[in-house]
């Protein structure tokens, strides 16, 4: 299947594009008009997606196929990958004897290309061994430096100082001259002053080395800025008349290095005055650009590279080569593309293949995707090989332009021309599959990267670690999480939480635990939130055990535990065989590993109480005093929430009248006993309560009002009721919407609210009283005044009297289902006009509505819409359905 979405801005040129690829497209199969959402993913922004819907999947293999032929490259790619597996892979003796079948064509050429495709070092040493005993083959000078270069590079020096000591003992020294090889080896090793005694040493036994070796050394001193040194070789060359185009290039060098540019500058110019400049002049300018980029002199540098051009000098393109990429690395993309082209149009330039890479990877990091394209159309059109770079630059292309199967399928087949992917070309591929759903695509690509030795970037890790555990493929995901921690390499901690949730919640909390002790042995802290995923995880189990411990260990790492963590760990503690041991044990615990304080043994209050065990809370509280710690509000409210809440009325009383021998009882305290007796339906005692404290002075909270009303409504007490509202007035407190509501719930089921509400204010004959207007609006309700159809003016009454919410319109929705289904449904638009998103009561109200009303098919659409909302009809509504 093929998701060939291409960016861009103008779909013709894609399509032309196409065209130059080799894709036939016939305009009319061709719907960009056709939307389509961009596949989700973080890391690659698409800009206005065109979708190729007529591109099918053979066009896709189209676009494989004309890339896999430029890759396929006449270049010995494959057989220096093949020559490359067999050093590998094989034991020595089978190795020599499959580099012997492969008959290979060996020259110095032929091993210094070897040598230069290899990026393991131990089997370019291994190749070069074995072209040394090779019957009909030297090694050379050149392919002794290429193999000290290659330890150098590798910083492998004592390998390399290891292998100039076995290359007296080895069988084909002899046909090289000896001293010369010490020499360059030592010099390139970055050992010079090594070098110069050996070339002290030959001196005196009266030998000399060839230019090759001379122009190693030179280099070497100039690499490892020995001026001085530099400056007697280089007289020693002139001497011996070995000067040339190398000791020129290493003289502009030595300039640059030392910060001489005008004098490289001067040296250069004489050169090519004195016509001695050949094909070299372009490099030694390159050396010079160079120099004058490092320092920032942008202008110099552009100004040079025209003046050489126009002194006609030859192979001035490598001059080119090295400003382009000077532009792009101080980030004048812009600047080295114009200059590209100028140099293209006037003298029909073209950049050699690196040249090519840097733009083409800079453009890729700034999403410039045609120019991206255009550069590749142009290297393929100028049959310019592409190499390694070039290849993984191809395979980015086609992630960032959608087009993740041609990606793919380049990848697939990257046997065919010897593409080995980068760490950049993973980390696409994977993001890319992750993105588009093709997670199990993605971590293939994962296994093989890590098989060459790619481990992915940190964001591509969590991306794959993520749709890993959104899809629930856990085993994968603890594959790749072991592996990270082989390699210490340290998922985030939001992979960790994302991992361990997701195990949490497909039951496997103990593959949570093992991960989390993986952490644990590297010396790493699992987040606060990993830990709290864990021990409710243990916690769902009934492994409450467990949980305690983690509890514990949690502390232990630094982080902070919260209440309702404690008090979930205790109840399901409270829940097993030896609930009180098991409770004592981790008070005992926790108070072993801290300072005892206040908060603690509130917890532990906090959680009894929940646990249902007020007898625990009230040891615990003990407990605390007899330590000394004197409890303070909380402790005491938690202590009679613990009794309330497992209705021990009668303790909870006591303690409060202990409680007011202790401290002056506020409007926390009354609260808490006001709302507690009213949940536990002791509405007498808590009006009582209510009373006392009114009677202090204090003034009790809005809470106390709204679950006074509300438990008086239920026992259908409404002279209490209307006494409440007044008292509510009284203490300077504003009917809430919950008791708005309440009361409107009540007058809706019942005119009887209304008729004390009439009868007590005519008692008192209050006239303008403010819940005059609230008296109006329960008769309303309750259908008791004449029915007012008008909502608007409803809700505008209803405005004076609380802050309407949803709920409210839900019941003014009620009330007009009774006698106009049409205003009812009027005011469902105006519900959500108001940004209030319905709720099941809002539809079911609807619902029930219609069925009442006869309007059985409109009602049953609106089941419909209701289902999709995800919401159920209640039981009455499903028996009229
Ligand atoms: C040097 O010779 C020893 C013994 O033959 C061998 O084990 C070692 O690999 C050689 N080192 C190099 C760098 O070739
Ligand atoms: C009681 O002490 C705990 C722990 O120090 C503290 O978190 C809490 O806020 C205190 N309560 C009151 C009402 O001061």
């Amino acid at each position: 299947m093929l998701r060939t979405k291409l960016s861009s801005t103008n779909p013709p040129r894609v399509f032309r594009v196409l065209r130059v690829l080799g894709v036939s497209i016939s305009t009319s199969t061709v719907s960009p008009t056709t939307p389509a959402s961009p596949p989700h993913n973080h890391l690659l922004p698409r800009h206005n997606p065109v979708v190729l819907g007529g591109i099918g999947s053979l066009q896709a293999k189209d676009v494989v196929l004309s890339f896999k032929q430029w890759f396929k490259s006449p270049q010995n790619i494959l057989l220096m990958d093949q020559i490359f597996r067999i050093l590998s892979d094989l034991p020595p003796d089978d190795a020599d004897a499959a580099l012997g079948r492969l008959r290979l064509p060996l020259s110095e050429r032929f091993v210094l290309d070897v040598l230069a495709h290899g990026s393991d070092v131990l089997s370019c040493l291994k190749f070069f061994d074995w072209a040394g005993r090779q019957p009909g083959f030297h090694h050379t000078r050149a392919t002794f430096h290429a193999t000290f270069k290659i330890l150098a590079r590798a910083k492998l020096m004592s390998l390399m100082l290891d292998f100039l000591q076995n290359y007296t003992e080895l069988r084909y020294v002899h046909r090289v001259r000896f001293y010369d090889t010490l020499v360059m080896g030592y010099a390139v090793a970055g050992k010079p002053e090594i070098a110069l005694q050996l070339f002290a040493k030959m001196r005196f036994q009266g030998l000399d080395l060839d230019s090759f070796a001379y122009h190693v050394l030179l280099n070497a001193l100039v690499e490892e800025n020995c001026f001085d040194a530099f400056r007697v070789v280089v007289e020693q060359i002139r001497m011996r008349g070995l000067d040339n185009e190398i000791t020129h290039s290493i003289i502009v060098k030595n300039f640059c290095k030392q910060g001489q540019l005008d004098e490289a500058k001067a040296f250069v110019e004489q050169l090519v005055e004195s016509g001695r400049v050949g094909l070299s002049g372009g490099h030694m300018v390159g050396l010079i650009v160079d120099a004058l980029c490092k320092r920032k002199r942008f202008g110099e540098a552009g100004r040079l590279v025209e003046e050489f051009q126009g002194s006609g000098m030859v192979s001035v393109e490598q001059a080119y080569g090295v400003w382009i990429r000077d532009l792009v690395r101080a980030g004048r993309l812009d600047g080295a593309l114009e200059f590209l082209h100028s140099k293209k149009e006037s003298e029909g330039y073209v950049p050699e293949v690196c040249g090519y890479n840097i733009l083409i990877c800079r453009l890729l990091r700034e999403n410039r995707l045609e120019e991206v394209l255009d550069l590749l159309m142009e290297m393929r059109e100028g049959q310019i090989l592409p190499d390694k770079v070039t290849m993984n630059a191809v395979l980015c292309f086609f992630c960032k332009a959608g087009m993740v199967d041609v990606a793919l399928e380049l990848y697939n087949s990257r046997a065919e021309f010897g593409l080995s992917p980068n760490s950049m070309a993973y980390n696409y591929l994977i993001n890319t599959l992750c993105g588009d759903g093709s997670t199990d695509e993605a971590y293939h690509v994962l296994k093989h990267s890590l098989e060459q030795g790619y481990f992915p970037g940190k964001k591509t890790f969590s991306i794959l670690a993520d749709a890993l555990c959104q899809e629930g493929k856990l085993d994968k995901m603890k594959e790749l999480v072991l592996v990270a921690l082989d390699r210490n390499i340290m998922p985030s901690a939001s992979t960790y939480d994302k991992f361990i949730l997701a195990l949490c919640k497909a039951r496997r909390v103990d593959d949570g635990y093992l991960i989390q002790g993986e952490l644990n042995k590297i010396n790493k802290v699992a987040s606060k939130n990993t830990y709290f995923n864990m021990i409710r995880g243990f916690n769902i189990l009934n492994r409450a055990d467990i949980a305690a411990r983690l509890l514990i260990e949690l502390q232990e790492k630094g982080h902070t535990p919260t209440r309702s963590l404690f008090r979930a760990v205790i109840c399901r503690l409270c829940d097993m065989d030896n609930a009180e041991k098991q409770f004592l044990k981790l008070l005992e615990l926790q108070l072993s590993h801290q300072e005892p304080n206040c908060q603690v043994y509130n917890f532990f209050i906090d959680g009894a109480g929940h646990a249902k065990k007020p007898e625990l809370a009230r040891e615990v509280f003990e407990m605390m005093v007899r330590s000394g710690i004197v409890p303070n509000l909380s402790s005491d409210i938690l202590m009679l929430q613990s009794y309330l809440k497992n209705e021990r009325i009668s303790d909870a009383l006591n303690f409060f009248s202990d409680l007011q021998k202790r401290r002056k009882v506020g409007r926390k305290l009354c609260n808490t006993m006001v709302v507690g007796l009213c949940k536990a339906n002791k509405v007498d005692i808590a009006l009582e309560i209510l009373k006392e404290i009114r009677e202090k002075g204090v003034t009790p909270s809005l809470e106390c009002y709204e679950e006074l009303v509300k438990v008086l409504c239920t026992n259908k007490r409404y002279d209490v009721v209307v006494n409440l509202i007044d008292d509510l007035e009284r203490v300077g407190r504003h009917v809430s919407s919950f008791i708005g509501n309440v009361l409107l719930l009540h007058s809706l089921k019942t005119p009887e609210l209304f008729e004390t509400w009439v009868h007590a204010k005519d008692a008192h004959n209050e006239i303008s009283s403010p819940n005059l207007i609230l008296g109006q609006l329960i008769g309303e309700f309750s259908g008791c005044i004449g029915v007012n159809q008008d909502f608007n003016y409803l809700e505008e009454v209803m405005q004076q009297c609380f802050p309407l919410d949803l709920y409210t319109y839900n019941m003014l929705l009620r009330r007009l289902t009774r006698s106009d289904m049409d205003l009812a449904l009027e005011l469902f638009n105006r519900i959500c006009q108001k940004g209030y998103e319905p709720n099941r009561w809002t539809y079911d109200i609807l619902v029930h509505g219609l069925f009442k009303h006869g309007r059985t098919s409109e009602a049953n659409k609106w089941v419909e819409e209701m289902f999709c909302k995800g919401f159920e009809p209640t039981e009455a509504t499903k028996l009229l359905i």
